[in-house]
This record gives structure tokens, C-alpha cells and sequence, in this order.
């Protein structure tokens, strides 16, 4: 940890960096260095050894100044690598790590730079003197875009006086707003004793502090809104929870469209982090509800496809544990309408702790856009039931991308990625295959609809798509539903199985086929109904069940994005028979921006 200070302003920089580097000192006190510019003068100085050695008095002139108190990270303890860093005339104090320094330094090297230091903020200086024209905040800016790491920085420079250029990641930064002038800190104890007034930058803020003022920038891309305004409207259908089902074949194509490659993805949203993704152990998946139910799928699509570790957790519940997270892991938050709060909440904790953060989201422009650093939209437009429907095929296709886009930076190989993205494109047609089946779905709820109690049960890529059709029909029926893995029957829910509770058993021909036909069996062995969701051809499965509701054979991979369907369609007109407020269930909000 270090400390940076900087001070613009009507008064003599020098006695106030020095009193703030003193303030500082507890953040780091192998060495200090001040520099402080005059007009076209610069002074630097650097020493090893404690600030506190320092008496405090003006040894030079001059309004502008920045201050560092270090703590070694990289690079040892010696007075060519203490703060500032200059090179070609521009002077950097950093608090934090550029992780990729070494291979920015190869890179500067190979274009003649000579350094003078073994650390890796110096390779900041170097890569804003590549980028300047006649801007340092442009150049800042442009330098900072090639940082892997965390940084909380200030920097001056002759080139473009009677400026500071400040920017944030990560690492604290704060601005001392005083009558006669600004200043920059790591933390307010260098400000105290000048304001109580300060900024606070937040991540991928730049600052520019002139003696009149400040400016903060950040990047605000230009967002286009991706639906028509009759999205908004329910057209013909009775509830828009039909309309968001009837579209989710459409989603896939959405979802898809220019990003499909022929043995790869091509991900925008993912570009930035491409080089830390590379490196990263370990990938954690976060949501809550159907959110949480996509990330489930997701961990095993990143497993299966990607070949990396990958966790699915429930916002509200990991949020509190003590996992072990730090810069080699990512963290996929999956929300429909990026503004849940559990979600935001875990997103705030694992960034303090350096974890990548990175979202699938719908909602364009929602906070969880704002806080992440990279992801991916499913381009559903709005989705107004709050039952989510059509999101979650569009967080399931968009996740499955991703574990492509992960899978081709490791192990996945390019004749595997292009027979799942050319089956990927096929699944809009097969997904309205099952859609044109709606009225046997209808037929089947209209008949099981005087049950009050239901098991879901599925396996593997399956496993979670029994639970998004269990939450379904509970949330908007207000029957009793649980979605179980096929193998914990026995372990105690075939308790509850006898006449009154219907099972539906996602049976599909995959690689876990004959054990879910063992727990069909165990349910029908206790007189339990059994609805299938079984894949189209398979004549055996009739004889075992009560009802099937086929659906077109595809990878067992991609199998989740068929087998929610049918699902999605039971519950809809499970509750349509039952004259629930579809739309607006009971207790719920298609938000929940509380904790
Ligand atoms: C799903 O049908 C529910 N409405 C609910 O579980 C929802 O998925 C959850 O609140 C998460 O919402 P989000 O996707 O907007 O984060």
C-alpha cells in the first residue's frame, strides 16, 4: 500500500505535500519523493528512509506538486525506484499494481524506451508519453486502457502545465476540495488539516484538477435501446408471460446475431478482460431466482465447454461467506434486470478483493452494467412479467458463448466449438417446434391442475432447468413446487411421492438418460404421475410415463435451452387454468433492488 498526494492551488505546493506525505507515512515509508513544477521547472527529489526526517520547509517554489510515500511492491528499496516515476517529461505517483507490466515494459523496450527503475508504475509514465499529443488527460486515459491491475494515480507534466491528471481503479483516491486550490490523496488524512470537503473517485473515473477547479470524466458510451416500442405492449396476447415465451426462440437468434464465428464467439463486451480471462483460475457465477438458476447452467456449461473451475452461487448467500477470492478469479453476475440488489451488494465485495467482475445482463444502461467491468447483453428487450421467461434463454445462450469464449482460450478445440455453434444455430426452429406443441402443454396443466404439490427433477445440464420449473409454476400458481436432481429422490423427497404429487422429470437422451429413467421408475413405483420431458423419437419413455411432452433432440449441452420451454409453457397455463394475476403474481416485483 502507498500513499499519494498533490496539490494545485494559490499556495506554495511544497510544505503541503510534505505535511501530507507525513499524514500518509502509515501506508508505506520505504522512501518518499516530491516533485514540483515551477513554469517550464521541474524539481524532483527522492529519498530513501521516512518523511518524518523532512522539517517541513518550503525548499521550492511553486503551485503544483505531487508526493508519494511507498511501500515497496515490485522493484526493491532504493532511490531510483521511489516515487515519482518520469519519463520524456511526464512524472507519476502510483498506489496500486500493474499486474502486465512486464510484458508493457518488453514492448516499450522493443521501441527504444530505456528504464530507469525495477518497478512497474514507471512503466506508466512510459506508456502516457507514447499516447501524448497535446492532452494529458487523453493520454492518461489512453495509457490506462492497456493496465491489467489496480491503480490510484497522479500525473504532472511541462508538456501540459498548471494540470493534475488523476484516475482510479481499485485503489482509493480522494480530492481535497480547499478555497485556494485542490487536493489529490490516497486518503483524507492528507487533506484534513486544508478541508473537510472531498470527492471520491470511483473506478474508471479520470480527474483533471486545475487551480480553478476540477473536472471528473468518465467514459459514458453511447447506449442504443435494442427493441421497438411496441415491446412495451402485450399485442395480442392475453398476459405478457405468453408473449415473453412465444419470443424466446426469437431471443436465441437475438442473443446470437454477429456474435456466432465459425469455430469461436466474437464477444464485445468481453474484449477488455480478454487478458485477464486468459489467466483466471477460477470462475464464479452469481445471481438470484431464475438468475441464479441460468448461473447454475452456467457452471456446468463452463465446466463442460470451457474446461475451467466454475462455482454458481446465490447472490444473498455468498455475499456473507468467507470465500477465499482475490485477482485470478471472475465473477459472472447474471441478472435480467441488472438491479438486484444481492447482486450489486456481492458485485461492491468481490471488486474490493480484486475479482473481475463481469455481467450478463438485459437491461441496457443498469447499474450492474455500470459496476462491472466487461460483459455480455442478452438483447431480450424488456421483459415486463415479472416471471422471467424469455431472460433466462437469453442468459442460457449468452452464457453458453461465453464458456465457448473461454473454452477457445484453453482446451476447447475448434472442431468442438464449431459443432456447438452450428447446433446453436439451429435451435430457434427446434425451440418454435416445441412452441407450435402449445396447445397439448395447455391441454396437460389444464389436467394435472387440481394438484397442489409437484416435484421437478432433472440431472446434470438439467438439474437447474428442474428448478427454474419448479420456481415458475410456484411463483405464478401459488402451488407447491420443488425442483430436486434426480438422484436425491431416494435420499428423502420420494417421501412425499404417492398419488397427489406429480413428478416432471426432464428425461432427455443424453448421457444421464437411464438414470433418470431409474427415478421414473422409483416415482410410478409409489403410484406417483410422472409428465416427461423427453427427447422426440424416444418410444420407450411412453410406456413408463403418465404424459410426455417431446422436444427436438439436441447436444446435451445445449439441451437447457429446449427443455425450459415446455417448462416456462406448463406453468403459464397451469396458472391461466387456476385465474391467477399472471403478469403481477402475488408478493413479488420483477425487481427486487431491496436486500
Ligand atoms: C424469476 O421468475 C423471478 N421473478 C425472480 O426470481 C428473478 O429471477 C430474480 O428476482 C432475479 O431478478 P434479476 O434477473 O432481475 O436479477
Amino acid at each position: 500500500m502507498c500513499g499519494i498526494i498533490g496539490y494545485i492551488g494559490k499556495k506554495q505546493a511544497y510544505p503541503i505535500i510534505i505535511n501530507g506525505l507525513k499524514k500518509l507515512e502509515y501506508r508505506g515509508y520505504d522512501s518518499y519523493g516530491i516533485c514540483i513544477l515551477n513554469n517550464d521547472n521541474v524539481f524532483l527529489k527522492k529519498k530513501v528512509g521516512r518523511i518524518s526526517n523532512e522539517n517541513g520547509e518550503n525548499l521550492r517554489d511553486g503551485n503544483l506538486g505531487i508526493g508519494h510515500s511507498r511501500w515497496a511492491t515490485t522493484g526493491g528499496v532504493c532511490e531510483k525506484n521511489a516515487h515519482p516515476h518520469e519519463y520524456n517529461g511526464f512524472y507519476v505517483v502510483h498506489n496500486g499494481i500493474v499486474e502486465n507490466y512486464k510484458e508493457l515494459k518488453e514492448d516499450l523496450i522493443k521501441k527504444g524506451h530505456k528504464f530507469n527503475s525495477d518497478t512497474d508504475t514507471e512503466v506508466i509514465a512510459h506508456l502516457i508519453s507514447e499516447e501524448f499529443k497535446d492532452n494529458l488527460e487523453d493520454a492518461v486515459r489512453k495509457a490506462l486502457k492497456k493496465i491489467i491491475g489496480s491503480y490510484g494515480v497522479a500525473i504532472v507534466s511541462p508538456k501540459d502545465k498548471d494540470k493534475i491528471v488523476i484516475a482510479k481503479m481499485s485503489s482509493p483516491i480522494i480530492i481535497g476540495i480547499c478555497k485556494d486550490g485542490h487536493i489529490v490523496a490516497s486518503d483524507p488524512s492528507a487533506v484534513i488539516d486544508f478541508t473537510k470537503q472531498i470527492v471520491t473517485l470511483d473506478d474508471g473515473e479520470i480527474a483533471v484538477l486545475k487551480k480553478d477547479g476540477y473536472m471528473i470524466l468518465k467514459e459514458k458510451k453511447i447506449e442504443i435501446i435494442d427493441w421497438e416500442s411496441d415491446a412495451v405492449s402485450k399485442g395480442e396476447y392475453e398476459h405478457f408471460m405468453l408473449k415473453e415465451i412465444m419470443e424466446e426462440p426469437n431471443v436465441i437468434e437475438n442473443a446470437t446475431q454477429g456474435r456466432l464465428l465459425e469455430d469461436n464467439v466474437k464477444l464485445g463486451g468481453l474484449e477488455t478482460s480478454k487478458e485477464r480471462l486468459e489467466k483466471t483460475n477460477k470462475i464464479y457465477l452469481v445471481g438470484c431466482g431464475t438468475g441464479y438458476h441460468a448461473a447454475k447452467t452456467g457452471e456446468y456449461l463452463m465446466e463442460e465447454i470451457a474446461g475451467i473451475d466454475a462455482e454458481a452461487h446465490m447472490a444473498s448467500e455468498i455475499r456473507y461467506r468467507n470465500v477465499r477470492l482475490g485477482p485470478n478469479y471472475a465473477a459472472i453476475f447474471v441478472s435480467q434486470s441488472g438491479e438486484t440488489a444481492d447482486n450489486l451488494a456481492c458485485l461492491k465485495r468481490m471488486k474490493e478483493v480484486g475479482v473481475l467482475p463481469l455481467g450478463v445482463t438485459n437491461v441496457i444502461g443498469s447499474t450492474q452494467t455500470r459496476e462491472t467491468e466487461g460483459g455480455v447483453y442478452t438483447r431480450c428487450g424488456p421483459e415486463i412479467a415479472v416471471a422471467s421467461t424469455k431472460a433466462f434463454i437469453g442468459q442460457l445462450t449468452v452464457l453458453t458463448m461465453i464458456s465457448i469464449f473461454l473454452g477457445r482460450q484453453r482446451n476447447l478445440s475448434k472442431e468442438r466449438a464449431k459443432e456447438i455453434i452450428s447446433e446453436l444455430k439451429e435451435l430457434p426452429r427446434k425451440g418454435s417446434l416445441i412452441l407450435d406443441n402449445h396447445k397439448q402443454i395447455q391441454e396437460l396443466a389444464k389436467k394435472y391442475s387440481q394438484f397442489k404439490n409437484f416435484w421437478f427433477i432433472g440431472r446434470k445440464f438439467n438439474y437447474p432447468i428442474a428448478m427454474e420449473g419448479a420456481l415458475k409454476l410456484k411463483e405464478i400458481s401459488y402451488v407447491h413446487a420443488e425442483g430436486t436432481p434426480g438422484g436425491e429422490l431416494k435420499h428423502g423427497p420420494l417421501a412425499l411421492i404417492d398419488e397427489n404429487c406429480p413428478t416432471i422429470a426432464i428425461c432427455t437422451k443424453d448421457s444421464v438418460y437411464d438414470k433418470m429413467i431409474s427415478n421414473i421408475e422409483e416415482v410410478k413405483a409409489r403410484n406417483g404421475k410422472v409428465i416427461a420431458i423427453a427427447t422426440e423419437g424416444d418410444g420407450k419413455i411412453k410406456d413408463i410415463v403418465d404424459d410426455v411432452i417431446y422436444i427436438p433432440e439436441t447436444l446435451e449441452c445445449l439441451t437447457p435451452l429446449l427443455s425450459t420451454i415446455p417448462l416456462h409453457l406448463f406453468a403459464y397455463y397451469f396458472a391461466l387454468s387456476l385465474n391467477r394475476d399472471i403478469d403481477k403474481p402475488r408478493n413479488l416485483a420483477k425487481s427486487v433492488t431491496v436486500e
